[in-house]
């Protein structure tokens, strides 16, 4: 049985094994501790899946609980994938921030998830990614 929280944050350790075990950790700075730990620190929205002791899924997002919630990483162990663990922890975010709508950025391995989940595409969105000088 999965049970979920939103009172814990993962150690880096422990966040750095489910990373590992699914797509998003090459796409995500895990092996920078000061970085990586810093990502950890400053959601302000974490849920986490747990089969037992062992963190199986998590869903870390900045919201303001207001407007806007950016769900920063959603990240589910490969074994655990396709049971319904990410549709529950988007639930979660949601519901944790009800007035608050949901953006993200779709890794290309998900981009067929989120719209089937009810996401819809927003074509006006615009990234400047780290080094990128505002002109
Ligand atoms: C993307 C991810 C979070 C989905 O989590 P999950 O727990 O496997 O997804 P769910 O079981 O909640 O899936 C919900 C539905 O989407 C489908 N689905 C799951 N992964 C999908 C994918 N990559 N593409 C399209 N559909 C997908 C499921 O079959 C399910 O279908 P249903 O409506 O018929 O029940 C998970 O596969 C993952 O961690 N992937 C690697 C990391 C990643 O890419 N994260 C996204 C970063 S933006």
């Amino acid at each position: 049985m999965i049970t979920y929280r939103n009172d814990v944050v993962p150690d880096i350790a422990t966040a750095r094994a489910l990373y590992a075990d699914c797509s998003l950790g090459a796409r995500r700075p895990t092996g920078d501790d000061a970085r990586f730990g810093a990502m950890l620190a400053h959601a302000n929205l974490t849920i986490t899946a747990w089969d037992g002791a062992a963190l199986v899924g998590i869903s870390r997002s900045l919201s303001d609980f207001g407007f806007t919630t950016y769900l920063a990483d959603l990240a589910v162990r490969d074994a655990y994938q396709r049971h319904g663990i990410g549709r529950e922890l988007i639930r979660r975010t949601q519901r944790a921030a009800p007035q608050a709508k949901i953006v993200l950025l779709a890794a290309p391995a998900a981009v067929d998830y989120y719209p089937r989940l009810g996401f819809h595409h927003h074509p006006q969105a615009w990234l400047l990614d780290p080094g990128e000088v505002v002109r």
